[in-house]
């Protein structure tokens, strides 16, 4: 079959390239001339997404798979056609669709009879019925007797994208009658992924918002225990360590915030829909309030931060990925700063000017000399550490950390929601 992946981006590329790499002919389309060069070329953009470097010189080399920026003629040549587009939220933090418009757009400029068009991104509840569909009939032909749209929802872990491919169930939603069950044939013939396949395109919508909302207020639900835990004095570590003994519950890790664009992201979609709004609401508002929190806890157990150099380790959203996107890093920054604390960051992942784009002061290398390290994403270069040299102070701002290998380093460390150890 040849397949048409718009947006080769982070879930784009690999997913183009696992396509091709069981044989289809796929064509990759990015309005990023740069990134399309670069693919052309056999080069893997993302170093940090593991097994794409290799997967995708071969499937280049084989010929399977080539990259474009003229999205309509690669749709003309495709009878499926794969969107993954990225969608953000703008300043009123409602769905940022103008880029998804515009590949669609673009695509129904190419759609041919027959073809089978599927949206991979997160959308609030309706949009590919009422905007998307729409947009790909404006080419001339019409939904449901010349082709068929659904929507598939990408459930994938940035760095491990292509082992997960091959892991979860493609959940499945048709806006016009066939779509559905055409998606569902199409991914078990692209990827012999397992399917499920539900009554509508809304259905699947939700389903991908569920999944994003359950994590988000589950956090909450870890960060607000881990506040009681600090007013009661216990670690909240072994708390959620004894209650998820029990198979009914699966209490999260708190820390200082939910970053990335996916999980911080999607609750708002919610919430400019039918909802659970109140919920979604109120979960944003106990994870964005914990940066804050941590920094005033810091203050509370060490005293004040006017004037002591501290350094956050690991800027991006999340460990062994370099992505930013609604990073929590940058909230430790606004409220370190606003107490008075002299701030630099520190990120393997990230060049001077990645950090600086932060708006962080880049630390030295290795990291050495501070007061206080804030541990923020515990990438694996840091486990070649050496604390004691780092700061005498260790704040675990995701209680990712071997507590008793610090302390036993002679190094003091707090971690969210567990107190410390006394002197
Ligand atoms: N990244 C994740 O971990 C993840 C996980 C699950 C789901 N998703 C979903 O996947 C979507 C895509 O995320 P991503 O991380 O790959 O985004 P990304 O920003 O890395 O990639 C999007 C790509 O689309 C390209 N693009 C923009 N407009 C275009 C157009 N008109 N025509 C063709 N290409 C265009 C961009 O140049 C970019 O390369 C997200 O919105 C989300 O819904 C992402």
């Amino acid at each position: 079959m040849n397949v048409a992946v718009i947006g080769i981006g982070r879930i784009g590329l690999p997913l183009a390239a696992a396509i091709a790499k069981r044989g289809h002919t796929v064509i990759g389309c990015d309005i990023n001339s740069t990134r399309v060069d670069q693919v052309n070329r056999g080069e893997n953009p993302m170093p940090d997404e593991a097994g794409l470097g290799d997967l995708l010189r071969e499937v280049v080399a084989s010929g399977n798979f080539r990259a474009t920026t003229d999205t309509a003629a690669a749709v003309r040549e495709c009878g499926g056609v794969l969107v993954a587009v990225a969608v953000d939220i703008d300043s009123a933090f409602r769905a940022d669709l103008r880029h998804l418009f515009a590949a669609a757009d673009t695509v129904a400029q190419g759609l041919q009879p027959g073809s089978l068009c599927i949206f991979d991104t997160t959308l609030p509840v309706g949009t590919t019925r009422r905007d998307l569909a729409p947009r790909l009939e404006a080419g001339g032909l019409k939904l449901g007797h010349h082709f068929s749209v659904a929507f598939s929802p990408e459930r994938l872990l940035m760095g491990r994208v292509i082992e997960d491919l091959a892991k979860y169930p493609k959940v499945v939603g048709g806006v016009d009658a066939q779509g559905g069950a055409k998606a569902a044939s199409f991914y078990r013939e692209v990827f012999g992924a397992e399917t499920i396949e539900l009554a509508s395109a809304e259905a699947a919508e939700l389903s991908k918002l569920a999944e994003g909302a359950y994590r988000d207020l589950n956090i909450a639900l870890a960060n607000e225990l881990a506040i009681d835990a600090d007013v009661y004095g216990v670690d909240i570590s072994e708390v959620i360590r004894a209650a998820n003994s029990q198979p009914y519950c699966h209490i999260h890790v708190p820390g200082t915030g939910v970053g990335g664009h996916c999980i911080p992201v999607y609750p708002r979609f919610l919430m400019q829909g039918a909802g659970p709004s109140r919920l979604s609401e109120l979960g944003r508002r106990v994870n964005d309030e914990m940066p804050g929190y941590a920094v005033q806890r810091l203050e509370q157990l060490t005293g004040p931060l006017s004037g002591r150099r501290v350094v956050v380790l690991g800027l991006t959203f999340r460990p062994n990925v370099a992505v930013t996107p609604h990073t929590n890093a940058v909230d430790l920054l606004r409220e370190l700063s606003a107490a008075g604390a002299i701030v630099q960051g520190h990120d393997p992942l990230l060049s001077d000017d990645g950090v600086r784009a932060l708006g962080f002061e880049p630390a030295p290398e290795p990291p050495h000399g501070f007061d206080i390290a804030i541990v923020h994403a515990n990438h694996r270069q840091y486990a070649a550490l050496d604390w004691p040299s780092v700061a005498p102070l260790i704040f675990d701002a995701r209680n990712a950390l071997d507590r008793d290998a610090i302390e036993a380093s002679g190094v003091h460390y707090i971690g969210v929601g567990r107190p410390p150890t006394p002197a």
